[in-house]
């Protein structure tokens, strides 16, 4: 029960990693607020966990961003911790993708993470200290090829992880992200059918003989949100099965 009372915000949560977040905090004691554009998915999850509710909102957009802080802000009083997880991989090289693919990837992946830490952050900061965690990618640290949008967002992700650590890490607020490998979630699921590849071709890419699940990522968010993470602040943390080093 290492977040008895505390206040959870999840991005991106009514499916995938995000939704095992959700629910590692919530069987921890956490109030968490799930959100994501997907409004049905968001409900569907909340239903299924107890101690959470959902919020749609569509975080491309500078004021949903907004909008989610300030009826949290409203409703709980207060945000202990903020999972930046919601993400899209637009996949493609340079000359594949379209100016709509780059700028919607970095709108979601990089700057409602802005907005949204913008927003939290003065709340945070009031109330004496806070964690957030951002998902990023080991794509982010270890480019895979034809995913130069999805990539370069990652390590803006990285970076941005990096500077609001240093930045506010006098102010008690710990940053810190996650750089998972392949996981098994619905974005995978996507990038294997249009490949042409099944799950097994991927478990044997993994040095550790399979693909990681959402729960395993879960356990390491909910780690680094925790007092036992105290001293973690500005981390890239990889969860890969050691595919970051095959
Ligand atoms: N699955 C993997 O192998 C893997 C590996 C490394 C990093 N990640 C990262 O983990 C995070 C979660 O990925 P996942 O695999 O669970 O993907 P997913 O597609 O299953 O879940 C992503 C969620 O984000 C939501 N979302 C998309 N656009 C949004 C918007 N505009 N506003 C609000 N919510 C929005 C989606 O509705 C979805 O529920 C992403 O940041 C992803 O890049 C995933």
């Amino acid at each position: 029960m290492r977040f008895k009372d505390k206040t959870v915000i999840v991005t991106g949560a009514a499916g995938g990693i995000g939704s095992a977040i959700a629910g590692r905090f919530a069987a921890e004691g956490a109030r968490v607020v799930i959100t994501d554009v997907n409004a049905e998915g968001a409900e569907a999850t909340a239903a299924a966990i107890p101690g959470s509710r959902a919020l749609a909102s569509d975080i491309s957009q500078p004021e949903g961003c907004r909008a989610i802080i300030e009826n949290v802000i409203a409703t709980e009083g207060a945000i202990d911790v903020l999972c930046n997880n919601a993400g899209i991989n637009r996949r493609g090289n340079l000359l594949a993708l379209t100016p709509e693919d780059w700028r919607l990837s970095f709108a979601i992946n990089v700057d409602a993470m802005f907005h949204l830490c913008q927003a939290a952050l003065p709340h945070m900061i009031a109330a004496g200290g806070g964690a957030i965690v951002n998902t990023a990618s080991q794509w982010g640290l270890h480019p895979a090829p034809n995913h130069i949008a999805y990539n370069v967002t990652k390590a803006a992700v990285a970076s941005f992880t990096q500077n609001l650590a240093r930045d506010y890490a006098p102010d008690k607020i710990r940053v810190n992200a996650v750089c998972p490998g392949e996981i098994h979630t619905p974005m995978l699921e996507a990038g294997v059918r249009r490949a042409g590849r099944t799950i097994a071709d991927l478990d044997r890419l993994v040095p550790f003989g399979r693909i990681g699940k959402p729960e395993e990522v879960a356990a390491l968010v909910a780690f680094l949100a925790s007092d036992e993470a105290a001293f973690m602040c500005g981390s890239l943390v990889e969860i890969t099965g050691a595919q970051a080093v095959a």
